[in-house]
């Protein structure tokens, strides 16, 4: 059974699908630079959800995409709305900011999940930062900016799930 992740932000279309799209990208990158056999793709699957409903169904936004785009990094995707399904369907929760994470808490009436829900900004290692700051309503420089906290939020995360071997690949 792979690892499974899900990337959670309001709309779905802006932080989440760049984090999904990010460790796509970096996983992909390490099974490039590994001389395994097995890959960690086969091990950890990617999705992305939004606390809200307004986008259903949109592609990333534009700005979102141009600036993951001057990374080398295509972003891929259509919005859905995060469902209570997905607390048993996912191994690990990544939520962007602190409202993300009371409104998918909030939705764990029984409070089962709250080991599975985590703010992304937990495993950055360089940026001293607690949440992944909305751009949508602000200028260029903003989604340059998610771009550089995701990138090492996700090279962390996957430095954790491999030290702490919730995905383990056989090497030869
Ligand atoms: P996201 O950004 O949560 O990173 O996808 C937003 C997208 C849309 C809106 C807010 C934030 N909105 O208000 O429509």
């Amino acid at each position: 059974m792979p690892y499974k992740l899900l990337f959670v932000c309001l709309g779905n279309i802006c932080r989440s699908p760049s984090a999904e799209n990010i460790m796509n990208h970096l996983i992909e990158q390490y099974d490039l630079s590994d001389n395994a056999t097995d890959s960690y793709r086969d091990r950890i699957v990617c999705d992305s959800a939004g606390t809200g409903g307004y986008h259903v169904g949109s592609p990333p936004d534009a700005r979102m995409t141009y600036a993951a785009k001057m990374r080398g990094i295509n972003l891929v995707g259509a919005a859905r709305k995060f469902q209570v399904e997905d607390f048993d369907n996912f191994d690990l929760i990544l939520t962007m900011d602190k409202e993300n994470y009371r409104d998918v808490l909030r939705l764990d009436a029984a409070g089962k999940y709250g080991d599975k829900v985590r703010l992304m900004c937990d495993f950055c290692r360089h940026f001293d930062v607690k949440e992944v700051p909305d751009p949508y309503y602000g200028g260029k420089d903003g989604f340059d900016y998610v771009i550089e906290i995701l990138l090492d939020a996700c090279e962390g995360l996957l430095e954790y799930l491999i030290s702490e071997k919730k995905v383990v690949i056989n090497n030869s």
